[in-house]
């Protein structure tokens, strides 16, 4: 262990390895209450494989990690031998993690859902308007001190208001920015899922029958059983699914080209659902075309020729950036911990507020293999 690393309550009794250090307060408080001996590393780099086998050592009971950690086989073998019982991923999305792999090893897998679903749509809207009405291209030009005056085709970008949006995969995140461009900038609604979402549909319909009951235009939403439909059809397409070998490059060269030429791309869910260098291609030859990222193929690299581009915003995988967030998913990978160490059944609900007060349910909040695992299960 090197001096990055800080021990917190010595004398705890599981051992809780902790990979960066996390916001708040209550996370630690909820560790501690559960005898835990908590250990935090303090470094901004990404721990390797080697490092976090290190911390685990020869005994610990469970780990906080984190997406850019590759929680493969290995890991968990380590982690077993060490008499681990449970993974905490500090993330919603859990691709960096075998899951298969944990299972084998009796070990169950936390992430951290239903705190960070507003705060990522509010990025990916960010994103999508910064991205359609150009404001970092208008703030560069600021900058450089390049105003002379107000101009007829000074930054000409696209009103949105009414349009169409696509939204691929609806899940909590994809649903809700799919709500907030409906109802906020009253747009047509296309989804690609490969279920239906007969809530939001009917959210959708409520909508739209309230514009019409004022008067006002209305707006539809319709499941598209084709992606090429919504690509040709939407203006701006938002991308939410989980990554895996069905979606990994579900956007690549030939996609692209069946977009509209002006249309607006945003991307807050995972890098590779975009082939990148195909990405850079298509909009260094359609500069109409625009693009707000927040996730990147290769992590923290970006593809070559990205950041040259002026048609597209870049942000680094800051979707769930927000204090409140950040808190309550820390709160949320600590309750897994204590979950599973305290033998609490899992928790079936969706609603995860109940778990960022002090007086919590007795459950783990989410684990995602706790059906394989056959963990016993509470609802709400
Ligand atoms: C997640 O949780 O999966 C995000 O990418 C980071 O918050």
């Amino acid at each position: 262990m090197t001096e990055h690393w800080k021990t917190l309550s010595a004398s705890g009794e599981h051992r809780v390895v902790v990979t960066k250090s996390l916001p708040g307060q209550l996370w630690l408080e909820v560790l501690q209450d559960a005898d835990c001996r908590v250990e935090v590393c303090h470094s901004r780099t990404v721990l390797t494989g080697k490092e976090i086998r290190d911390a685990i050592g020869d005994r610990c009971a469970g780990v906080i990690g984190q997406l850019t950690e590759p929680w493969d086989a290995e890991l968990f073998s380590r982690l077993a031998e060490a008499g681990g019982k449970v993974y905490s991923n500090y993330a919603v999305g859990y691709d960096n993690v075998d899951v298969d792999a944990a299972t084998r090893q009796g070990i169950a897998v936390g992430n951290t859902p239903g705190v960070l679903t507003e705060t990522t749509a509010e990025l990916a809207v960010a994103l999508t308007f910064a991205a359609a009405r150009r404001v970092v291209e208008a703030d560069r030009f600021m900058r450089k001190e390049q105003y002379r005056g107000w101009l007829p085709d000074l930054f000409l970008g696209e009103l949105l208001w009414n349009k169409t949006v696509g939204v691929i995969g609806t899940g909590r995140i994809g649903s809700a920015y799919a709500r907030m461009m409906v109802e906020g900038h009253h747009m047509n609604l296309l989804y690609y899922d490969p279920s239906p979402n007969p809530s939001l549909e009917a959210a959708v319909r409520e909508f739209d029958r309230y514009l019409r009951s004022g008067g006002e235009q209305g707006i539809f939403c319709r499941r598209v059983e084709a992606l090429e439909e919504l690509l040709r059809e939407a203006d701006v397409i938002s991308l939410h699914p989980a990554l895996n070998e069905q979606t990994r490059h579900l956007m690549g060269a030939r996609e692209l080209t069946m977009m509209k030429e002006n249309a607006v791309l945003v991307n807050v869910s995972r890098g590779p659902v975009i082939d990148e260098a195909a990405l850079v291609q298509h909009c260094a030859t359609h500069p109409e075309f625009r693009v707000g990222l927040d996730v990147y193929e290769q992590e923290p690299d970006m593809a070559s020729g990205l950041s040259e581009l002026e048609n597209v915003v870049l942000a680094p995988h800051i979707g769930s950036a927000t204090r409140w967030t950040r808190q309550g998913m820390a709160v949320l990978a600590a309750r897994n911990i204590v979950g599973v160490l305290l033998k609490y059944p899992a928790w079936d609900g969706d609603d995860m507020r109940p778990f960022l007060s002090p007086e919590s349910p007795s459950a783990a909040p989410s684990l995602v293999n706790r059906r394989t695992l056959n963990w016993p299960v509470t609802g709400q």
